[in-house]
């Protein structure tokens, strides 16, 4: 008789209750099977399917491009790789701002389509309508403050966000407002750290940090960008864990010269 291995899954609820415990919550992108089969089964708590496959994977110099179709493609080729993780998908730029009709529209086609477990989508109380009614289909939202790339032509610049008085006002108070009309996490980008930790400890729902410092319930990165894929990209809040551009660079040469030099296949490479 073998012995059931089921896997217990995370749960929006998992990640409420891990911020209770005072346990830190991992979370990295993927936009594909292959790359989300290797980051789930190392442990990862969540996995976003970020529209930043607009740029690391596409090319693009913003995520303004990336289509729904185009996130629809990329989550669905992660869900089939994840075993425990939770999902969350980026609902791309233009596909929620409308209105709530087409947020929710946006957010129905990306659970049933790709199988996700949530979205995510960027704003305070200027898409609070369309956050609630996302969440009234039963459809769990993640919230994303400070600096919004999807609203970088408004910014100017990818220079950190709310360090004068009225901006970290406005986003201490749409914290709260995205806990109140039920989002269930919070991703806050490049902002002071002793504002992320004011937000983290003035709402019950985990609040994970890029560029926010340590003190908040958890921590996300681009997975190129960790694993030095992204060659150019070095900002402060960066810990590069391998420099995989010069190590695939230097594989592929050592192929090419394999080739040309008629080392490769050798005689047991043939049939
Ligand atoms: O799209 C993305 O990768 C993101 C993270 C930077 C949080 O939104």
């Amino acid at each position: 008789m073998s012995i059931s291995k089921e896997v217990k899954r995370i749960t929006t609820h998992t990640l409420q209750a891990m911020k209770a415990k005072g346990e830190k919550i991992s979370m990295l992108t993927a936009y594909d099977f292959s790359m989300a089969r290797i980051i789930d089964a190392a442990g990862i708590d969540v996995i976003l399917v970020g529209d930043s496959a607009s740029n690391v994977m596409a090319g693009h110099e913003t995520t303004l491009p990336i289509t729904l179709d185009q996130m629809i493609y990329h989550a669905a080729s992660v869900i089939r790789a994840i075993k425990k993780c939770l999902v969350v998908v980026d609902l791309p730029f233009g596909s929620y701002q409308g209105n709530s009709r087409q947020a929710l529209d946006s957010a129905i086609r990306i659970m049933k389509e790709a199988g996700a477990h949530a979205v995510k989508l960027e704003g305070g109380e200027e898409v609070a309508e369309s956050i609630k009614r996302v969440l009234s289909a039963g459809v769990p939202v993640m919230g994303h403050l400070g600096l919004t790339p999807q609203s970088i032509y408004k910014f100017g610049t990818y220079t950190v966000r709310a360090k004068e008085e009225d901006e970290a006002a406005q986003l201490l108070s749409d914290v709260k407002l995205l806990e109140e009309i039920g989002c269930f996490a919070i991703v806050l980008e490049k902002i002071p750290a002793e504002l992320a930790k004011k937000a983290a400890e003035s709402v019950s729902i985990p609040i994970i940090g890029i560029g926010a410092g340590p003190q908040v319930d958890g921590q996300v990165l681009v997975t190129h960008d960790l694993l030095g894929i992204t060659k150019d990209f070095q900002p402060r809040f960066l810990r590069r864990y391998l420099e995989l551009y010069n190590d695939m660079k230097g594989a592929v040469e050592k192929y090419i010269n394999d080739v040309k030099t008629r080392d490769f296949p050798n005689e047991k490479e043939q049939y």
